[in-house]
């Protein structure tokens, strides 16, 4: 199994030694080869490099060859925060919203997480799962070369085991590298208090999901979990040795990115808004051992939810390496575009194309510890990649709004219906 790309008008983030991510101006650095060839052997890249240079083909047999003229070539996207298993649509509480209630009433009312749960607790585990994989599928067919899956739609014990369960069987049938989140305070189930569900979800859920998590995470916000739950679980996890993406600043900022730093989170996610001691928080975990806290914005929630957007424009000038992902779920983000969180991305926070793309690749991979696998085009790494339609320059990408970019798919070297 071989394939031979050629005559690729540029070949975006390529490198013999990829970076592990970009921060800050190095982002709209990220590497473009014009004129390029590119070689991939057994499901991986093996080779690439200027046509100017090409040295030609001794053994043509069983090779693929894709003349790619005046198109580019991307590592596939890369989704870093989801909830892809869930039971079924919240459609009715868009019409509600649109007819004057907020995101927060409807949650109030019972409606939101809570409504999601309560079909999901009803819900066999096989009919999950198809619905799942459903939806891995156009994922994959997408574009989308990894993925983070959260669980949180269970708000029991026994339910988000299962959630769990779903999860890791995604995780073992799926052709693309697969995480699992942990993301045991969603929402305060009724008849609890937070503290209660808190103290629950750490003695009972967590010893046992431990050993099939790679992530906890945490809904800090007012009305959900304030900091005191959410450092108790952060705790926890950390106790057991299980690193933390956490949702914070979706609505409310009160000092959970400091937080999370403290607790040396992994990311920070949603960020729609920020107070004067977020950046600096962020920062300051710029040098860890560890790697940095990854700001992670959400733009199809603030689409969605016609919330602010992250201002990703300020966390990258302030030298942060910023990701993009879906936040795919069926109540703020019924959307599993990685496009379109690039789009919006380039026209709401101003992004450059290179940064946005580095943001949802090379960073995003970074952000669920994936890096060597995905988010580049170096040698070793799985061949998964986009071939864009023919355009220009990179800027058409969010300039032609609304249209889709990639024209063919390749995950491990094979290519997907698109
Ligand atoms: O990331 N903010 C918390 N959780 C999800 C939405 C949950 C839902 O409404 O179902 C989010 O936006
Ligand atoms: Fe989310």
């Amino acid at each position: 199994m071989r394939i031979l790309f050629t005559h690729i008008k540029g070949l975006v983030g390529a490198y013999e030694q990829a970076p592990a991510y970009l921060a800050g101006a190095d982002m709209n650095a990220f590497s473009v080869l014009d004129d390029a060839w590119l070689a991939v052997e057994d499901g991986r890249i093996a080779d690439f490099g200027r046509m100017a240079d090409f040295e030609g083909i001794a053994d043509w047999s069983g090779l693929q060859v894709v003349n790619c003229e005046g198109r580019f070539v991307l590592p596939s996207w890369v989704d870093s925060h989801t909830h892809l298993v869930y039971a079924a649509d919240r459609a009715s509480e868009f019409l509600d919203r649109l007819n004057g209630l907020s995101y927060q009433t409807i949650a109030q009312r019972g409606g939101g997480i809570l409504n999601s749960a309560e079909r999901l607790q009803s819900m066999s585990e096989d009919a999950l799962y198809a619905a799942a994989r459903e939806r891995l599928e156009r994922a994959l067919n997408d574009g989308i070369g990894a993925l983070e899956i959260k669980t949180g739609y269970g708000l029991t014990v026994q339910a988000e085991l299962k959630m769990l369960r779903v999860i890791g069987r995604l995780k073992r049938e799926a052709p693309i590298p697969i995480k699992a989140t942990l993301l045991g305070l969603h929402a305060v189930p009724s008849g609890m208090t937070a503290a209660e569900w808190t103290a629950q979800a750490i003695e009972e859920l967590l010893p046992q999901a431990a050993g099939s998590v790679d992530y906890i995470d945490a809904f800090c916000e007012q009305g959900y979990f304030g900091l005191e739950e959410t450092e108790a679980w952060l705790a926890a996890g950390a106790a057991a040795g299980i690193p933390a993406k956490v949702h914070v600043n979706q609505f409310n900022a009160f000092g959970g990115v400091e937080l999370c730093a403290k607790w040396s989170a992994r990311s920070v996610d949603h960020l729609e808004e920020l107070n004067e001691a977020d950046i600096p928080a962020l920062q300051s975990t710029l040098n860890r051992p560890e790697g940095p806290m990854f700001p992670v914005a959400l733009p199809g929630c603030s689409h969605f939810l016609s919330i602010p957007y992250t201002p990703g424009r300020e966390l990258i000038d302030a030298g942060l390496p910023l990701v993009l992902a879906t936040d795919h779920n069926p109540g703020s983000a019924p959307s599993g575009s990685m496009r379109l969180a690039v789009q919006l991305a380039i026209v709401k926070m101003r992004l450059r194309p290179l940064e946005a793309i580095a943001a949802a690749t090379l960073n995003a991979a970074a952000a669920m510890d994936v890096s060597g696998e995905v988010g580049a085009i170096a040698p070793g790494y799985r061949a998964n990649l986009l071939l864009t339609r023919p355009m220009d320059d990179l800027i058409e990408i969010g300039y032609r709004f609304g249209e889709d970019p990639v024209e063919r798919v390749f995950m491990n070297g094979v290519e997907l219906p698109h």
